[in-house]
């Protein structure tokens, strides 16, 4: 058993308020239909404020709910700064944020940085230029003709290029699928032989850097707290370190600073180690290209080329690793103990906590982990009752992202109740945005509130024991003292918290001699010294 301990966080770093937040991430499609079209809207979301508010989250995420077609969910925008008119209005959002406030949650967008729809007026105008634009250059043109891929099928995220679909000729080059243009920031190398590449000094990357500060400047203006930031390390090509790509996310930044003091930026995934100052105020530990991702992914979702076979740590089968997710977590703070760390129970791109190949206790584990370990915590919508990520959920709006890779099924419409549809709209079933678990068992969110016994009176406790427990939050240091099954840590010197997600009993040696008092527990003894844990078993010790 290894003993280590993993940084503290100085606390003179700025943005206070993340290191208390409990983030939800909402699915804007997916949450609540309040006008029975089927698809999930703001109002929606406005009407189940009092759920938050009694689940005792602080700060909502909201997947991109502005202007496009579709093609990519809303990850194509068209418009930033209107909001998709089948999620309602700008001023909705503005009653959102003010009625979430009212609550004490915070609200964060999600800024697409990297590219646009086709259908941004942008791309449209430069599409439809046959010569030079003084307000052109935000996208990248070649004439000659680029060389095929090199794979049969193409990894989305590869940068490639886009045969113009006229009347301007040439190739533009895109940055997820086809119809996601990249927004052009320049290369980090220029080259005479391939005269397309803007230095990032250039007017068109100038345009673009400035575009994303008045987008920001928009909805931070209406009271939004801060932003999500898609593809974040995309923005510079080929940009080796991401050096020149963190350089323009620190100037961002320090603009963020001078203008909106208490707004947070986070990329997807995690901001490379560099010698760099900070550019972002927080990381998103586990997104899909992270090995360390099998902490939570059991691979429902499907595999992409890069997957990590590492088998998943929380799973009742207790053939997982939870080294590769210690070994991140440490080198990620490694020389910068402030840098604060969001691990969430699953995303959009994700499968669920629970699926097929788990449910039950060991979710109950995972939760217990996910509130208690030190870094801010994310939840997916729906993951809080144990909805399942459903394995043959139709391809809409682009979820299927690769043969063997379906995001449709974490996306599902939320559970509210027993009613028609899960209580998620009133439309026909046939025209909801994502068919609904038809499991007569599935869970909902009414049933499990008149179940003290629930995962969710479950999660609902663990968030307040996490606010009344400063030694949880993130920054107090992480000792773990057990790092196989289970997995057993002590966070801010005096908080033991133990979880075993296996089906097997497993034991660990207790740290002092006292008796520790008990928070919570399931299926934990303390004997001689020993503490058993029984399978699925965890518990949260304040040591004496
Ligand atoms: C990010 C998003 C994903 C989207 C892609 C392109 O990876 O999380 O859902 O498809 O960017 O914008």
């Amino acid at each position: 058993m290894s003993q280590r301990t993993l940084a503290r966080r100085d606390e003179s770093v700025a943005r206070e308020w993340l290191n208390d937040a409990v983030i939800y991430q909402i699915y804007p499609q997916s949450f609540a239909d309040s006008d029975g079209d089927g698809i999930g809207d703001l109002p929606g979301v406005i009407d189940r404020l009092d759920y938050l508010e009694w689940l005792g989250v602080n700060t909502i995420w909201f997947n991109p709910c502005f202007e496009s077609p579709f093609a990519d969910a809303g990850y194509d925008v068209s418009d930033y700064l209107k909001v998709a008119a089948r999620y309602g209005t700008n001023d909705d959002l503005e009653r959102l944020v003010r009625e979430a406030k009212q609550r004490g949650i915070r609200v964060l967008l999600d800024l697409v940085a990297g590219h646009t729809s086709v259908e941004h007026p942008w791309f449209q105008r430069e599409l439809a230029a046959s010569g030079p634009d003084p307000a052109g250059d935000r996208y990248v043109w070649r004439h000659g003709a680029p060389a095929p891929p090199k794979n049969d099928i193409e990894m989305p995220g590869t940068p490639q290029w886009v045969e113009s679909p006229g009347p301007r000729p040439g190739w533009y080059l895109k940055n997820f699928y086809d119809d996601q243009p990249a927004l052009n920031f320049g290369w980090a190398n220029v080259r005479s032989d391939e005269p397309w590449r803007d230095a990032v000094d250039d007017a068109g990357p100038i345009r673009n850097r400035e575009a994303l500060r008045e987008i920001m400047a928009f909805w931070l203006d209406r009271g939004v707290a801060g932003f999500r930031i898609d593809m974040a390390f995309s923005l510079v090509k080929d940009d080796d370190d991401l050096v020149e790509t963190l350089q323009l996310w620190s100037e961002t930044k320090h603009w963020l600073d001078d203008h909106y003091p208490d707004a947070v930026f986070i990329p997807e995934g995690v901001e490379p180690r560099a010698t760099h100052e900070p550019a972002f105020d927080a990381d998103f530990f586990l997104a899909i290209f992270e090995p360390h991702a099998a902490l939570f992914d059991n691979g429902s979702a499907g595999s992409l080329p890069w997957t990590s076979h590492n088998p998943c740590y929380f799973d009742d089968a207790g053939r997982g690793t939870v080294q590769p997710f210690l070994e991140a977590f440490e080198q990620a703070q490694e020389g910068r103990p402030d840098r604060r760390i969001i691990v969430g129970s699953a995303d959009h791109d994700f499968g669920r906590l629970a699926s097929d190949r788990r449910n039950g206790a060991s979710l109950e584990s995972a939760f217990v982990f996910l509130l208690t370990w030190g870094s801010i915590p994310s939840i997916w919508y729906g993951d809080e009752i144990g909805m399942r990520y459903l394995p043959d959920a139709p391809d809409v709006e682009g979820a299927v992202c690769y043969p063997t890779y379906n995001r449709a099924g974490c996306r599902t419409p939320m559970q509210w109740d027993t009613s028609a549809n899960a209580g998620f709209s009133s439309a026909p079933a046939d025209q909801l945005y994502l068919p609904i678990d038809a499991d007569p068992s599935r869970p909902d969110v009414a049933s499990s509130r008149d179940d003290e016994t629930s995962l969710l009176h479950l999660v609902r406790r663990l968030i307040q024991i996490r606010k009344e427990t400063p030694s949880l939050h993130p920054g107090t240091g992480v000792e773990v003292i057990g790092d196989g099954y289970p997995l057993a840590y002590i966070r801010g010197g005096d908080h033991l918290v133990i979880v075993n997600p296996s089906s097997a009993s497993s034991t660990v040696d207790l740290p002092q001699s006292d008796l520790p008092l008990e928070l919570i527990s399931n299926d934990v003894r303390v004997a001689d010294g020993v503490i058993h844990v029984g399978p699925r078993g965890y518990a949260i010790f304040r040591l004496g």
